[in-house]
């Protein structure tokens, strides 16, 4: 398997699906506990939607938070152990489906928001996902994306889209073969929001009350038809 591919982030996420729903379950990712989860929550509440698509749910915290908040959400991801802890834990519907798959049409929803958090890692995959994306908007419907933030993730290495290598830097010995993922400048995420036929209407920047650097971005986008 090509290690700097789509399959190789589902493949990597395969095996890391305990650990990582152990961390995120006991708050052990501070950027999260401290900016990101938060920073999700109001982008999407901020759409006072009574529907949501969770894209790349894991093992589903923020369809349990929306449904604490009275959105009916649906969370969906390709890793069957992530969506299975998700659907034990309740709170919404879960569904195992690849970007590949929901690209392809298998999804058959029309939400109010449509959200991804942290879950955009890949390159095709997300491109063709994300091209099917205004098909699964209510009339009014908003897509919501976090992400690390381009400017801080991007470190020493030049500023341009690529792949990068995966790493668990700060996180437990009990996770292994970190996911690759597809560096992309802000121009290039708001180029592919356009190109999918979505219109940037709000970009935040939560900044860690740390660094005093921006924690991650967040894209706000709507059908641009
Ligand atoms: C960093 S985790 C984020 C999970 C969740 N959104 C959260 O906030 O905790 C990235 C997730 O994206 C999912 N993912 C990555 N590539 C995918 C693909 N091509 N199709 C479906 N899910 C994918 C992984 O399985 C993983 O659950």
């Amino acid at each position: 398997m090509d290690p700097l591919s789509d399959a190789k982030i589902i493949d990597s996420w395969r095996k890391n699906a305990a650990p990582w729903t152990d961390a995120v379950r006991e708050s052990r990712i501070e950027s999260r506990a401290l900016v990101t989860n938060q920073a999700i929550i109001d982008a999407v509440m901020s759409r006072s939607p009574r529907t949501a698509l969770d894209i790349g749910c894991g093992e589903g915290w923020l369809v349990r938070e929306l449904a604490g908040r009275g959105v009916r959400a649906t969370g969906v991801d390709a890793v069957p152990a992530l969506v299975e802890q998700a659907a034990r834990a309740g709170g919404g519907e879960f569904r195992v489906a690849s970007y590949e798959a929901i690209a392809a049409g298998e999804l058959h929803l029309a939400v109010d928001v449509a959200v991804a958090n942290f879950s955009l890692i890949g390159k095709d995959a997300v491109d063709a996902l994300v091209r099917r994306v205004p098909a699964l908007l209510s009339p009014r419907g908003a897509f919501i994306v976090q992400t690390l933030h381009p400017l801080v993730a991007s470190g020493d290495q030049p500023y341009r889209d690529g792949w990068r290598a995966g790493s668990w830097a700060g996180f437990g010995a009990e996770f292994t073969d970190p996911a690759p993922w597809y560096f992309r400048t802000l121009e290039s995420w708001v180029a592919l929001l356009v190109s999918s036929g979505l219109r940037l209407i709000e970009l935040r920047e939560p900044p860690h009350p740390a660094t005093g650097k921006p924690a991650s971005v967040v894209l706000v986008a709507e059908a641009s038809g």
